[in-house]
């Protein structure tokens, strides 16, 4: 009996699939949160004595209901690029699993489209560097599926893959 060739590569591709557990990606994500941080751009945070007031929402460019499968949101402190450059372990990868750019959570709380707010006081063992404001929207299996953050898209143009993080799953 002949099989498919077809069928071969499907099911294939779905046991690779099934054992790799290749996860969310950034560049997968919508951008419909707006995110604000009491800082100026460029100002400078000394750990242990310093304040964010963080605020954030659903953009209200996106239609009602955009936002009805987010559950939970994590608001993360992360590297902007220049505080990246030459340091492997803050590095920028494109699956969220494996990406190091947001290390510091700042608070986790119920999605809600409007009115929240959280203050932070950096903490002493925050390195001096330079930061961004991300948040990401969760839906009920935990998985990303927005995110907003305090900067302009810039830093998602800057978006370097991980070379590492371009072989085909089927390979690893
Ligand atoms: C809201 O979303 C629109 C459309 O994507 C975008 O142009 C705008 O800059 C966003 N506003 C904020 C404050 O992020
Ligand atoms: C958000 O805050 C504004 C002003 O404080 C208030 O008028 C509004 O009802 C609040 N919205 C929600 C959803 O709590």
């Amino acid at each position: 009996m002949e099989i498919p060739a077809g069928f071969l590569v499907v099911s294939l591709l779905l046991s690779c699939f099934a054992t790799t557990g290749y996860g969310v990606t950034f560049t997968s994500l919508q951008r419909t949160l707006e995110v604000t941080a009491s800082p100026k751009e460029g100002q400078v945070l000394k750990a242990g004595d310093a304040d964010i007031t963080v605020t954030w929402g659903l953009n209200r460019t996106f239609q009602a209901g955009t936002d009805s499968a987010y559950k939970t949101v994590k608001v993360k402190l992360c590297y902007a690029p220049i505080s990246q450059k030459d340091r492997s372990w803050r590095k920028t990868v494109d699956e969220m699993k494996k990406d190091k750019t947001c290390l510091v959570k700042i608070v986790a709380k119920p999605y809600s489209a409007s009115n929240n707010s959280f203050t932070w006081t950096v903490e002493r063992d925050i390195p001096t560097g330079t930061y961004f404001v991300r948040a990401y929207a969760f839906n009920a299996h935990d998985e990303e599926v927005a995110f907003g953050q305090t900067t302009n898209d810039k830093k998602r143009d800057e978006f370097v893959p991980d070379p590492s993080n371009h072989r085909s799953p089927c390979i690893t």
